[in-house]
């Protein structure tokens, strides 16, 4: 169905928080109603769009958002943050609003998960509702939407649930629902629990995911923040060894490496996995070296560490066997939470950018280590230089507290991680190269993003760089 809202698409997209292509020329080449949902409010029509986003410049490429809306007949004052245009219907004018920031619209949704609880399944106003066993749902949960920066639209069911509204949507299984999925249904306990999601069979033939529920942690403090705050706590008192200054983080990150090294277990014996020869590892190095040499041209700082890096590519090529698996893939401080029962992680959409395809191929586990590692590294670095210096001494202190407080996060985490690991984490030696070449193709492209976005950031990842190889 055409778009017969008259909503300036365009705009309305551009001041989401949400919209990816921020900043680039775009058209919106078409809009698709794929779905409505009806509810007891004759006048709510909740309606599901489709808005294909063709980018007009050199780069080009096209994008599909998932944009739900409601339209009323009258205005409603209590949304009237979330409005979104008055548009003429036949002979009336439709209010619109943000679907997600209306609660009687996430109402219906609620309602769809709700019918599907004892079979699994409902299909709905063209919608299919899917539940994972296990857990109830009450249809008087009422919804409000998460406040912070995010790239999905998450809503909160009270205090029980919690459902991401997925916005970039591409056909196929979204990984983040298939991961939840299986490390629910195999108990683990270093994940918010599934509940259940929402999807859609295209015209085409193919699967559409548009939203997933889940577990509301209700104890959650968001790692990257519980880091940070540990590091201010060094930097309150520079006198202080860390270890004594309420700012250490050894315990935490140990608990979270044995969390991840629990979620990684489970991921191998679920999904395929394998051990690759030699000719793996050379692949990798060589895919590696080649970031290296195209971020050399756009970030001339990396030079000096250039030769060392390929001596790390070099003894990850030598290696003669890489064992790959299914990986969080896009793992850092920020998809973790740290709740009273433990360290949770979240988020397994994987790689932003990449198509579903390429982010559920098995990769080395080390890669998703490297990923934490580096976010260690720069909550120690981020709030280092939010100080504002008063001399010189004291500055040298500070970087070296923040160096120190990395340091010790990182090898606390490393360690809780390989001892969960047991026997399967290799020999010391290989898990050295692993971690060395992984840990320097991540900063690489820090590098490159640094520079292009924020460059008084470089020294970040071009210090990470100086210690490949140095040990
Ligand atoms: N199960 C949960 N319970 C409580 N808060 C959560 C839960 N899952 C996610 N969050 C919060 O929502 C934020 C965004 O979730 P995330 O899954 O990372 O979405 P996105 O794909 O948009 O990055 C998280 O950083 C966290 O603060
Ligand atoms: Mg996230």
């Amino acid at each position: 169905m055409s778009n017969d809202l008259g909503i300036d698409w365009e705009a309305y997209l551009s001041r989401t928080r949400w919209f990816g292509g921020k900043g680039r020329p775009f058209r919106v080449g078409s809009v698709t109603q794929l779905a409505e949902l009806a509810g007891d409010d004759a006048d709510l029509r909740a309606t599901v769009y489709l808005v294909t986003v063709d980018y007009t410049d050199e780069e080009g490429g096209s994008e599909q958002y998932q944009v739900p809306l409601s339209s009323y007949d009258e205005p409603q004052d209590r949304i009237a943050y979330a409005f979104v245009g008055s548009a003429a219907s036949g002979s009336a004018v439709r209010h619109v609003y943000d679907g997600v920031h209306d609660r009687d619209a996430m109402a219906l949704w609620l309602e769809g998960l709700v019918a599907a609880e004892e079979t699994g399944s409902a299909d709905r106003d063209g919608l299919r509702f899917r539940r994972v066993p296990g857990t109830t749902l009450s249809p008087a949960l009422v919804s409000s939407p998460l406040t912070g920066e995010q790239s999905n639209s998450s809503v909160r069911f009270d205090d029980t649930a919690i459902m991401k509204v997925f916005r970039k949507v591409s056909p196929g299984v979204n990984p983040d629902i298939e991961i939840h999925e299986v490390l629910t249904r195999g108990g683990s306990a270093d994940i918010a629990a599934l509940y259940g999601w929402v999807e859609i069979d295209l015209p085409d033939g193919g699967l559409l995911q548009l939203a997933m529920i889940q577990e509301f942690l209700r104890t959650a403090t968001d790692g990257f923040e519980l880091a940070t705050g540990s590091v201010r706590m060094v930097m309150a008192d520079l006198e202080l060894e860390v270890e004594d200054s309420g700012g250490d983080f050894a315990g935490e990150a140990t608990r979270l490496g044995e969390a991840l090294a629990a979620v990684h277990a489970m991921l191998r014996d679920s999904f395929p996995s394998e051990r690759r020869n030699s000719g793996a590892t050379g692949e990798l190095a060589a895919s590696m070296v080649a970031r290296l040499e195209q971020a050399a041209r756009i970030v001339p700082e990396i030079e000096p560490y250039c030769e060392r890096l390929r001596d790390a590519y070099s003894a990850l090529a030598r290696l003669d066997d890489l064992e790959v698996q299914r990986l969080h893939g896009d793992l850092h401080l920020g998809q973790t939470l740290r709740t009273t029962d433990g360290w949770k992680i979240v988020d397994f959409e994987g790689e932003p950018g990449r198509p579903f395809g390429e982010r559920v191929l098995p990769d080395s586990r080390w890669r998703d280590v490297a990923g934490m590692l580096r976010s260690f590294d720069y909550a120690a670095r981020v709030v280092e230089l939010g100080i504002p210096a008063v001399d010189e001494a004291e500055a040298a202190l500070r970087a070296q507290r923040a160096r120190e407080w990395s340091a010790r996060a990182r090898r606390h985490f490393l360690e809780g991680y390989v001892a969960s690991l047991g026997s399967s984490a290799g020999s010391e030696e290989e898990r050295r190269i692993l971690l060395d070449a992984y840990v320097a193709d991540k900063a690489v492209y820090e590098a490159v993003y640094e520079k292009r976005n924020r460059p008084t950031w470089i020294g970040i990842p071009l210090a990470a760089l100086e210690r490949i190889g140095t040990r």
